[in-house]
């Protein structure tokens, strides 16, 4: 029996929704609280029983690599001045092995995946975005590994989205379901609005296996002039089964400014320390902008 011990993480976008923070900075080092997104999702990679990751790094993405490097000066400094509970948390990260290569062109999320290709071998994988942080009691990629473990079978994560996103995700048009597993008729990557075939949207979760890599090396420019993940699944789909699993937990969209704005404060929220005055703060700031706008004939409630 296959089993999935590696795992490809992309971060070679430009990020170009957090522009200008991103000119000079990967996007993958914004953090949540002080943690970068990028380490949510290594750490979700090691706790799914991944033991090998790689990293798709592009131009201007060196702070990843230093990110997950040991740092002397700073580990020295901190035992200096007794800050014990800061030297775990900058040892941490460090204590994984990565290994990294550059995507040398902007091909788009395929490309990305084969320019590991060499490093997978002939083994099944994992491929994690980091776009999406998810919270759940059992790691969303190990619940894909574990259908994995099952199947044999190629499988991407989906969750129902709202109707006016599935044009932002790939979309599966899904066929016989068996519990939480679906079998997939289609995979269509970021259908027009009213098109899409399903609310079930691909979560930046997959495990493959490493056929897949023919399929991404034969196949042409997709949506933005890219070579799309997505549409490869497609076609590997028609010749072994891709399935669909919608995993169990709360996923974060990191991707995009206001849900990164709510995942901090639902992280800030879950942190002891900061808590209390910040719910305090959020309740007296509501109030204030509800007296504001009622200044401005504004209607509250039809944000909702
Ligand atoms: C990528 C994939 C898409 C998937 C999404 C999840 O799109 O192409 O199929 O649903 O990630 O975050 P991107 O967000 O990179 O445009």
């Amino acid at each position: 029996m296959k089993t999935v011990k590696k795992a490809i993480i992309p971060s070679a976008g430009l990020g170009t929704r957090f522009l200008p923070a991103t000119k000079a900075m990967p996007k993958e080092m914004l953090p949540i609280l002080e943690k970068p997104t990028i380490q949510y999702i290594v750490e979700e990679a090691i706790a799914s029983g991944i033991e090998d990751i790689i990293i798709v790094t592009g131009k201007g993405k060196r702070a990843i690599e230093d990110h997950f490097d040991r740092n002397f000066e700073l580990e020295e400094t901190l035992i200096k001045r007794g800050k014990l509970g800061l030297l775990e948390k900058v040892r941490q990260p460090s204590e994984v092995e990565i290994h990294y290569i550059r995507q040398k062109e902007p091909k788009g999320l395929g490309h990305a995946v084969w320019c590991a290709r060499k490093f997978i071998g002939n083994e099944p994988f994992a491929v994690l975005l980091g776009d999406d942080i998810v919270r759940s009691d059992q790691p969303a990629l190990k619940q894909l590994i574990e259908q994995f473990d099952v199947t044999q079978s190629s499988i991407v994560g989906v969750q129902m989205v709202e109707d006016y996103d599935t044009q932002r995700y790939g979309i599966v048009d899904p066929g016989l379901k068996e519990g939480k597993l679906y079998q997939v008729n289609n995979f269509v990557e970021k259908p027009k609005l009213g098109t899409a075939p399903s609310n079930l949207a691909i979560m930046g979760r997959y495990v493959f296996n490493p056929e897949i890599f023919d399929f991404i090396a034969s196949q042409d420019t997709g949506a933005d002039g890219e070579i799309q993940l997505t549409d490869a699944i497609q076609r590997m789909n028609q010749v072994q089964s891709v399935y669909a699993f919608d995993f169990s937990g709360r996923r974060y969209d990191v991707g995009e400014r206001l849900g990164f704005v709510k995942t901090t404060i639902d992280f800030a929220l879950e942190d002891q320390l900061i808590r209390e005055e910040l719910l305090n703060y959020l309740v007296r700031k509501i109030e204030e902008v509800k007296l504001a706008d009622k200044s401005l004939g504004y209607n509250y409630q039809k944000m909702e």
